[in-house]
């Protein structure tokens, strides 16, 4: 999603801003700009794809001002092109970055064009410059007019913007996409995230819903969505500002792909005991918290959805009814909330917007309060939250998710032993406490599998559609291995639970149609075996997932391919599997030769609806 990074310093903020630009790369993004005031006019450079593109641009024809706004852009009113880059500018005086979809644009496109101001884009965006121009026209207070315009639009933004006359401060406002402020020595900075600003300063403000702030080198004066003057207390950033880098590994999927022994081990420490789940692990009110949950939602979007299906199993198991929620539906639904319901909110980024909107809405509508699975400190979902339990996967670049998953199932887990404590059932805290434990060296055994997913891929490499199938707690597992292979290599994927197989999908079988099967050592598996040989009898070609013990007899062994897997706990077991099937992706996109790490049209973090 569209990354805001912006300046006001006494030292020259372009360096200042491409740094920052390149560290919200990973959101997702297909073009890139900035607007620096150079002493006596606003200029601007913008391209269509790389921020490198941008720094090319930029040796070329540097843009040298204290003053300065940038902006990544990812598409949503007018297609990728330099055209429809910010900074927009209005005029020759005022440039504007927008995150986030302005809702009445057209409306006030149409009151602009009677104005007689042109429009350069196809962007929802461009109506704002020109609104700040008409209307500083009137006002002749850049301040005021930038406070007008913000109460006229409608819809979720942040915003950064500037103006010739001026040229120590900017303006910015939040209303929905993160905007945090940060503050240096005598200079100022916005930034989406605390991230981007990390080598500049680790003093934050973080900007909530409506707030709209005048920023100079010295000062900010911050208004609130009543319009009242208000004071924000500063943060102290925790997070570390290396700069991520691939370590030797081609692509930064596959590095985190190799990291998730480390993330699982992170994601426990001081929160796993010898047998138990560590009392405090979730802070003070947890024990309260849990203890009078009677249900629970789980709310997420895409990958971080299907570690709260996996999850949803263990909590049953519990005895606690539990529903998981795609966030953009549940927002919008009539949701009947049963008597003490905890919300879980999963989400890497911690920003997704449906997500947050989803929460609120369940907040609103009597939930007994969210618990967030989150990624990402200090971000907007665990500000919401009762209690949050990060899962410190570490810094995730690649936009498919990989290790910041498996981090979310080893939190879910977590809280799953510790609720099975909480409530007595000792087996089952003991089984998932042993099981937590040997999870990393199985990690460790699955990533060894390596060489025989090279095999796989070279297979499924030339296809066009590929079927997913897992039971129980391994069917959200399928979901996530054909999500990362749609994802990453934009072969069509679907999962299917393998009982569904004879009720639609098993028409589509044929030599074509390669099947990837998830078939561990567990109770459903003669169920498993008996719908593969259905497969394999109509000719399909089957890429199996087989638990230590498992024997599939083929009838054709050149359409079966047959990886044996490590021994796994009856309960983790998703955890292994998901790792072939995050391989193969990679291996199979890698062999396509697309672009695995920013895979086209999509975002991290999706900070719109
Ligand atoms: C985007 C990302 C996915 C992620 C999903 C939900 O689509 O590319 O990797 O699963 O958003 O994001 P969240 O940050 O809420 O987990």
């Amino acid at each position: 999603m569209c990354g805001i990074v912006a300046g006001v310093a006494e030292r020259s903020v372009a360096p200042i801003l491409v740094e920052g630009l390149r560290r919200l790369e990973y959101r997702g993004y297909d073009s890139a700009g900035m607007a620096v005031f150079t002493g006596t006019e606003i200029e601007r450079a913008r391209v269509l794809g790389k921020v490198v593109g941008l720094t090319e641009q930029l040796e070329q024809k540097p843009l040298v001002g204290g003053l300065g706004i940038a902006h990544t852009r990812w598409a949503t009113h007018g297609r990728p092109s330099e055209m429809n880059a910010h900074p927009h500018i209005s005029g020759s005086d005022i440039a504007l970055v927008h995150n986030g979809i302005i809702e009445n644009h057209e409306a006030l496109r149409a009151e602009l064009l009677t104005d007689g101001y042109n429009f350069a884009s196809e962007t929802d965006s461009e109506v704002v410059v020109h609104l700040l121009a008409k209307v500083y026209s009137e006002t002749k207070d850049f301040v005021e007019a930038f406070r007008q315009v913000v109460s006229r639009l409608e819809g979720a933004f942040a915003l950064a913007a500037i103006h010739a006359e001026d040229s120590t401060s900017m303006m910015i406002a939040r209303n929905g996409p993160p905007l945090v402020l940060g503050h240096g020595l005598g200079e100022n900075f916005a930034a989406s995230d605390m991230y981007a600003l990390l080598p500049v300063t680790n003093q934050f403000t973080v900007l909530e819903d409506g707030d709209i702030a005048h920023v100079t080198r010295a000062s900010v004066t911050l208004w609130d969505k009543a319009g009242e003057l208000v004071e924000r207390a500063q943060v102290t950033s925790t997070q570390s500002n290396d700069v991520a880098d691939k370590q030797g590994y081609k692509h930064y999927m596959l590095k985190e792909i190799h990291e998730q022994p480390n993330a699982v081990l992170q994601t426990l420490e001081g929160r796993l005991g010898q047998v138990q789940v560590l009392p405090g692990s979730f802070g003070p009110d947890a024990d309260s918290f849990f203890g009078g949950v009677e249900n629970i939602h789980i709310i997420a979007c895409g990958t971080s959805s299907y570690a709260g299906m996996v999850s949803r199993l263990w909590y049953e198991t519990l005895g606690i009814p539990t529903t998981v929620e795609i966030a953009s539906e549940y927002r919008y639904r009539q949701v009947a909330m049963p008597k003490n319901t905890m919300i879980i909110g999963i989400s890497q980024s911690g920003e997704t917007a449906d997500t947050m909107a989803a929460l609120e809405y369940a907040i609103e509508n009597g939930a007994r309060g969210v618990l967030a699975i989150c990624n990402a400190p200090e971000s907007s979902i665990t500000r919401l939250a009762k209690i949050t339990l990060l899962t410190r996967a570490g810094r995730e670049i690649g936009v498919a998710s990989t290790k910041a998953f498996t981090a979310q199932l080893t939190a879910l887990a977590l809280v799953a032993g510790y609720i099975a404590q909480l409530r007595g059932d000792d087996e089952f805290a003991a089984e998932m406490t042993a099981a937590l434990k040997a999870l990393p060296e199985q990690i460790v055994e699955a990533l060894a599998l390596d060489k025989q997913i090279d095999q796989w891929a070279e297979h499924i490499l030339h296809k066009d559609n590929a079927l997913f199938l897992g039971r129980g707690l391994h069917f959200p597992i399928s979901l996530e291995g054909a999500l990362k292979l749609k994802e990453i290599s934009y072969i069509h994927a679907e999962a299917y639970p393998a009982g569904e197989l004879k009720h639609g999908p098993l028409a589509l079988v044929d030599e074509n149609m390669p099947i990837v099967a998830i078939a561990p050592q567990d109770e459903l598996l003669e169920k498993v075996l008996s719908n593969l040989h259905e497969v394999e009898a109509r000719g399909g070609e089957l890429f199996i997932l087989a638990g230590e013990g498992v024997n599939y007899e083929p009838e054709q062994s050149n359409l079966v391919h047959i990886i044996k897997m490590p021994a796994v706990s009856r309960l983790l077991s998703p955890l292994v599997y998901t790792i072939p099937l995050q391989l193969l992706s990679y291996k199979v996109a890698l062999m396509r030769g697309t672009d695995v790490d920013q895979p086209r049209n999509l975002a991290k973090s999706v900070t719109v609806e």
